[in-house]
């Protein structure tokens, strides 16, 4: 079931998804070689919480129980950041683990305020990184928003998906299949799931009031993946190179409104 927004919502979505954006963007200033993923997600922590922000990662279980803010802390995910190392695709945790020169890491966080999500990521480069590694990084960011270009009334969500893969396949990256894009709202999931990879069915129509979080993954090498013994981590099965970024965004009658902007 798809839960569209009003305007009024959308404008407190704006607040919670302003929290997370400038949250990234306050760790873009502390990356670079020997910083440690604990150190980010401490600052990542205090910085939500600082703006009246909740870290929405923290206890979310995404099993049966779904975001039940009742099981928080409960089998749930232990941080405030989910932190991805080069071929890690997403959802590593946190840990002692140092950023070194030539490293891409992909950071996703989310912030709940007034009872609404916001949820983004972004991949950032450590130093100088290899050529492909740049590559890599730009033309995943750039699928993003020649997505979210498609996000208007007239749409439909294989508009959306499409619009990655023809661009992405021209590099012969693989699209992550495996997760997906999705619904936001008080709850961090929501339906629809909004593939990154081709589809030939179009899908549900975009309506006004649609709040979506697009997210594409793409690897260096195949599209296929693997979850790391912790449970959690996902890494690419030929253990090449993987980028992410994400935003929230709101449909509209006009231009889509890009929520998790700082
Ligand atoms: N934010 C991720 C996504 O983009 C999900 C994080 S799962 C969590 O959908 F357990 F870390 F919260
Ligand atoms: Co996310
Ligand atoms: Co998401």
């Amino acid at each position: 079931m798809v839960i569209c927004k009003s305007k009024a919502e959308i404008a407190e979505m704006r607040e919670a998804g302003r929290i997370a954006g400038h949250t990234l963007d306050v760790l873009a200033t502390y990356i670079r070689p020997g910083v440690t993923a604990n150190e980010l997600d401490k600052i990542a922590e205090e910085t939500i919480r600082s703006q009246g922000g909740i870290p929405t990662f923290k206890g979310y279980d995404p099993g049966q129980r779904g975001y039940d803010p009742k099981f928080r802390g409960y089998n749930g995910y232990p941080s405030t950041i989910c932190i991805s190392f080069n071929e890690e695709i997403v959802h590593g945790i946190p840990s002692k683990r140092a950023l070194k020169e030539g490293d891409i890491i992909g950071i996703d966080i989310g912030a709940t305020y007034k009872d609404w999500v916001g949820d983004t990521a972004r991949t950032f480069m450590v130093g100088k990184v290899s050529d492909e590694a740049r590559k890599l990084v730009e033309v995943t960011e750039q699928s993003l928003h020649i997505a979210i270009e498609k996000m208007r009334l007239g749409s439909y969500l294989f508009d959306i998906s499409n619009a990655i893969a023809d661009y992405v396949d021209q590099f012969g990256y693989g699209i992550v299949r495996d997760y997906c894009g999705h619904g936001v709202g008080h709850r961090m999931h929501e339906d629809p799931n909004v593939p990154h990879n081709r589809q030939q069915t179009r899908g549900m129509a975009l309506r006004r009031g649609m709040v979506l979080a697009i997210e594409p993954m793409i690897n260096l090498g195949t599209h296929q993946t693997r979850v790391k013994p912790d449970k959690w981590t996902v890494v690419t099965a030929d253990g090449s190179l993987s980028a992410h970024f994400e935003h929230t965004i709101a449909i509209t009658d006009g231009d889509p409104i890009v929520l998790t902007l700082p």
